[in-house]
């Protein structure tokens, strides 16, 4: 099992696996400037990739993803390759003896999420996925306003998120490595029907297409609904005008909230509570979504339980994403 060296007082020893675009932007930043977590080292496949992008962190550049899982110094691996990669690296580093977080989606196959979430709690060490949204103290609110019956009873969720279109080569356009706009970007919007409604949501129906001459859809719908009748309504897409937004109808208001998604550090949300009698925007502080991940993870790994924080959740969104296909291709 690894040796966490947070528990003795000191920093996590962060390895990463792949310089990704991402990473590069706005983990390994992130990293840099949480004080519970220190970048040990970073892996690519290729040498100069590994020392350049090491370099301004003062981590030490490995070249091949197996030769940093080999380093005994590393408590934990941060994961940030092409969907398709990330069920055997996550393997990898937990036979290795590291607690890991991995990029969204933990993986593109609901019966490998629940093996490796086994594995993780067998072996005492923690997984996340790394799904900053929920992350972000605006939802805890959304959700308090909930309870408090701020919009009456609710009965329905519209969720978008919907980006432009990457650069041709994004691995996001490639079949072979788990590209597609369901895993990539439809997960936010299924994800946050899963953080508001619960996670026992059945799929009513789905439409996923491709644009032409792609070979991985690149916009989608879904349906959802709860056993009540509240319904979830989720657009995405990966060749669009930009949209980060939900909003929930309830019987006597409604609560929008943009940004939604990937807020940037500096953004201080404004929530839109509408009633027939008054309509107010709920002014919150900003908050990096980046950091409250990695203080997740921190935490998590402190508490030595192994597995995920959210372990019903991460499931439930696995297995609606799986659905979705199910529903849009029958
Ligand atoms: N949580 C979030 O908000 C968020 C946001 C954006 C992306 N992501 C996730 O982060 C992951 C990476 O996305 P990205 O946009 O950063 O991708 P990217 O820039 O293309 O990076 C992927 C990295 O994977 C490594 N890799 C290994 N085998 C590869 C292969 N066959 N083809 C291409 N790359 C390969 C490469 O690193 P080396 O060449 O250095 O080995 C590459 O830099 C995805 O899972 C994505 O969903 C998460």
């Amino acid at each position: 099992m690894a040796v966490v060296s947070e528990t003795a007082g000191g920093p996590l020893r962060l390895g990463v696996l792949g310089c990704s675009g991402f990473a590069r932007r706005r983990m390994l930043p992130a990293m840099a400037a949480h004080p519970r977590v220190r970048v040990h080292a970073v892996a690519s496949r290729s040498a100069g990739r590994a020392a350049v992008t090491a370099a301004p962190f003062r981590a030490r550049p490995v070249t091949g993803y197996g030769e940093l899982l080999a380093d005994p110094a590393l408590d934990a691996v941060y994961l940030p390759l092409p969907a398709a990669l990330h069920a055997p690296w996550v393997e990898a580093a937990l036979s290795a003896g590291k607690h890991v977080l991995a990029e969204k989606p933990l993986t593109t196959d609901p019966g490998q999420t629940r093996t490796l979430l086994a594995r993780a709690r067998s072996l005492g060490l923690v997984l996340h996925e790394n799904t900053l949204f929920v992350h972000h103290g605006q939802h805890a609110v959304v959700r308090r306003l909930l309870a408090e019956g701020a919009i009456g009873e609710l009965r329905a969720l519209h969720a978008a998120f919907t980006v432009p279109a990457p650069a041709p080569g994004d691995i996001r356009y490639a079949p072979e490595l788990g590209g597609g706009c369901l895993a990539d970007i439809g997960l936010y919007p299924v994800r946050a029907a899963v953080h508001l409604l619960g996670t026992r949501l059945d799929v009513v129906g789905a439409v996923l297409s491709s644009a032409p001459g792609q070979r991985v859809e690149t916009s989608g719908a879904a349906l959802l609904r709860r056993a009540d009748g509240v319904t979830a309504q989720l657009t995405f897409g990966m060749e669009h005008a930009y949209r980060s937004r939900y909003e929930l109808w309830g019987s006597e208001g409604r609560i929008t909230v943009d940004r939604a998604f990937t807020p940037a550090a500096d953004h201080r949300p404004g929530l839109l509570v509408e009633r027939a009698d008054a309509t107010r925007t709920l002014a919150l502080p900003a908050e990096d979504q980046a950091v409250a991940a990695l203080t997740a993870f921190a935490d998590s790994v402190h508490g030595g339980k192994g597995g995920a924080d959210n372990e019903a959740d991460l499931l439930a969104q696995a297995e609606l994403l799986a659905r979705i296909r199910q529903a849009a291709s029958g």
